[in-house]
């Protein structure tokens, strides 16, 4: 059998070599992939991006079921391409993408199904959103509507800032052209984790919990990021946190979904706050699955994804039970120079150990060239480690990104702190 995985990051890459683990693949082609999936010979680099031509490509191959990574293709509405063409693919179509293309979208749908979420307003009028923010005062959260790549949430914590964030996000609307609009909300204090689940249209398979690190640097410091690092389970997640998303979150929002008449099919990710007493609220909602949350959860899956998949296309995600190995993995973002502003390409990359059972390296903004691998976006890798505790995923983490050398790499030394610190 043939799969198609679209995308060219360290999720695409974690997904690609989970599925072809599967005994009856034949080949994964990753569109377009990058130097980590160039490198495995299960799997096979395809150099197209646009929906239309990746339809197309898909006929000719005979590829039996597309997975798609990220959010632009969704967003842009490769779902709704491929279903009209008869093609098998998992993921949103655009309509349930705007859960997470447009925050108004998912903040109103959350209001409207009494989901938990900060308390918000959204504004496109530049002088009521600045009268909102002096009126609410700070800490505040600033956040741009549209898709931004992780750039569009401040977190202000002193009214100056969210002003200046409100301009930099409405400018465009200074003149009355209301193009922009911002969402401002309640600033929620916890802990967050990434809950991510599978949707068939009805039936929800929840994968493994997991938490990410968003600043740059050690100690949550630094500007915010895609991600520098993740580990699952989360062990702020228990089993009553869990049924609780289950039940406020996760459920209300596909059943929300079917009732509006726009079914969510494909990976669903709540990002939440989890605060000292247990309650629950949603930061966000992502119409895929996350990276590098993405990577530790794939290490962990026991279960032939390639089933699982199939499953989640035909509707029947109620007769799949997910297998997991009880070791906590724990995923080292090791990014370029520069990132993330501005990050350095063309680094020469070298020393990645070779697989083990305890350890894998997922390729994102990696280039091969003949035999020579250099970077070539701003997250470049994602060093998995695999152990019994968590300090144990992460010294086999740390041993191996030790090993691996590139003129400016970055990466945080303490991926996994908070679970290690967290009493019992
Ligand atoms: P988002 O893209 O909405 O997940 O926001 C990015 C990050 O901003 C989140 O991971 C949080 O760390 C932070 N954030 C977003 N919304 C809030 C909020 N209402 N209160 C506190 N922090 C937030
Ligand atoms: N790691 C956060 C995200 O994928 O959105």
């Amino acid at each position: 059998m043939k799969i198609l995985v679209v995308g060219s990051g360290g999720r695409e890459h974690a997904l690609a070599w989970k599925i072809a683990q599967s005994e009856r693949i034949q080949m994964v082609y990753v569109a377009p992939g990058n130097g980590g999936t160039a490198l495995d010979n299960r799997l096979q680099n395809v150099p197209i991006t646009d929906p239309l031509w990746l339809a197309q490509f898909v006929q000719k191959e005979n590829i039996a079921l597309t997975v798609v990574g990220p959010e632009t293709p969704l967003a842009a509405g490769i779902v709704n391409i491929f279903r009209d063409q008869g093609l098998k693919i998992f993921g949103p179509t655009k309509e349930a993408a705007q859960l997470e293309s447009s925050k108004d979208f998912a903040k109103a749908f959350m209001t409207r199904h009494a989901i938990p979420t900060a308390e918000y307003q959204t504004f496109s009028n530049i002088r009521a959103a600045h009268d909102y923010v002096t009126q609410k005062g700070a800490p505040i959260v600033v956040k741009a509507d549209g898709l931004a790549a992780g750039k569009g949430v401040v977190v202000a914590m002193t009214l100056d800032e969210a002003h200046a964030a409100v301009d930099l996000m409405l400018s465009d609307n200074r003149f009355g052209n209301a193009g922009a609009r911002v969402v401002i909300e309640e600033f929620l204090e916890g802990e967050e984790a990434s809950f991510i689940v599978m949707v068939d249209g009805k039936n929800i398979l929840p994968l493994a919990t997991s938490q990410d690190h968003k600043r740059l640097q050690d100690h949550d410091q630094g500007p915010n990021t895609g991600g520098m690092g993740a580990y699952s389970p989360a062990p702020i997640v228990t089993p009553a946190v869990h049924a609780r998303v289950m039940r406020e979150i996760i459920i209300p929002t596909v059943q929300g979904m079917a009732k509006d008449g726009i079914p969510f099919t494909g990976f669903l990710y709540a990002g939440l706050m989890i605060d000292k007493n247990n309650h629950v609220k949603t930061l966000e909602f992502n119409c895929r699955m996350g990276d590098p949350e993405t990577q530790p959860i794939m290490a962990r899956l026991k279960s032939d994804l390639l089933g699982v998949l199939e499953h989640a296309v035909s509707g029947t995600l109620d007769t799949v039970e997910l297998e997991w190995d009880r070791r906590t993995a724990l995923g080292v973002v090791m990014a370029a120079a520069g990132y993330p502003d501005a990050p350095r390409k063309d680094d020469v990359i070298s020393g990645i150990p070779a697989e083990t059972p305890e350890c894998v390296t997922f390729h994102a903004g990696t280039t091969l060239a003949g035999a020579r691998l250099t970077t070539s976006g701003g997250r470049v890798l994602c060093v998995v480690g695999l152990g019994d505790s968590v300090k144990m995923a992460q010294r086999q983490a740390y041993q191996a990104v030790d090993q691996i050398r590139f003129d400016g790499a970055q990466f945080r030394r303490d991926i996994g702190w908070r679970a290690i610190k967290r009493p019992g």
